[in-house]
């Protein structure tokens, strides 16, 4: 296989599931807080109490404000997304700009509304036994890094793929696998601190809304490092492997010191 044609590769990109969710402007716009996640932050844009307020449809909060529910529900329909799933026979450079445009912009629309709400959730109810006492900070840090890890793909890594790679492409890999081996600790500890994202049976609508979206977050942080490491970056390394003599096998690992080879 010639990896200087990325549309050799076989597997790439990408159909999405369709959205499990019926939205619907009658609706209490407190389910949908906490079954649409991203809604919360469409909701304090526009000043929609989704917290105390949340036993009101969709379509009386809105009347309420003087907006216009259909359009509040066209806006909430754009974060209904289904995962992404390869297909075969798309180019490498179209897996690309789908992990871009499905879970890099995703993860840094997701990322500061939870912020705000582990902020807001663990203030407001410092003194319950289940507060998620720490979760804002873990979130802040992960958020960092991911941003930092995504950087560094955007800037170095994708640019260096989409142009075929090259010989020696098997190191910045490396590094971005062993940042992916970080990333899922630091969904362990989100699940840790969330008693895997399962709100108490008294907790306001806030704190499932924010529980829910922890819960997307992850699963959309497991389907794009799935994408990376499983379909987009193998072809890679095995060229870069066959490249220096190795077999595709030994190629998965570009450390020339873990003994693997
Ligand atoms: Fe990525
Ligand atoms: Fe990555």
């Amino acid at each position: 296989m010639n990896a200087r044609d990325p549309a050799a590769f076989p597997s790439p990109v990408a159909a999405h599931a369709a959205a499990p969710f019926a939205l619907d402007a009658q609706q209490l716009i407190g389910q949908i807080a906490v079954q649409l996640p991203g809604a919360t932050a469409v909701f304090r844009r526009l000043k929609l109490d989704f917290c105390c307020g949340g036993h009101v449809s969709l379509a009386q909060a809105a009347a309420g404000k003087g907006l216009d529910a259909d359009a509040v529900v066209a806006e909430l329909a754009h974060l209904q997304r289904g995962e992404a799933l390869p297909l075969a026979g798309a180019s490498a450079t179209a897996l690309i700009e789908l992990i871009l445009a499905r879970y890099h912009e995703v993860h840094r629309q997701q990322l500061p509304e939870l912020i705000r709400m582990a902020r807001r959730v663990e203030a407001v109810h410092r003194e319950h036994p289940a507060v998620p006492a720490g979760l804002a900070d873990a979130l802040e840090e992960t958020h960092a890094e991911l941003l930092d890890h995504m950087g560094k793909e955007e800037a170095v890594l994708f640019p260096l793929l989409r142009r075929g790679g090259n010989p020696f492409v098997g190191m910045p890999i490396s590094v971005m696998r062993a940042e992916h081996t970080d990333h899922g600790a630091a969904l362990d500890r989100l699940n840790a601190l969330t008693h895997d994202t399962a709100p108490p049976e008294d907790a306001c609508t806030t704190w499932r809304a924010l529980y829910a979206g922890i819960a997307q977050f992850c699963d959309d942080l497991i389907s794009h490092i799935h994408l990376e490491n499983n379909v987009l970056f193998p072809p890679f390394e095995a060229q870069a492997g066959a490249a220096h003599g190795l077999d595709a096998g030994a190629s998965d690992c570009a450390s020339p010191r873990c003994g693997c080879h």
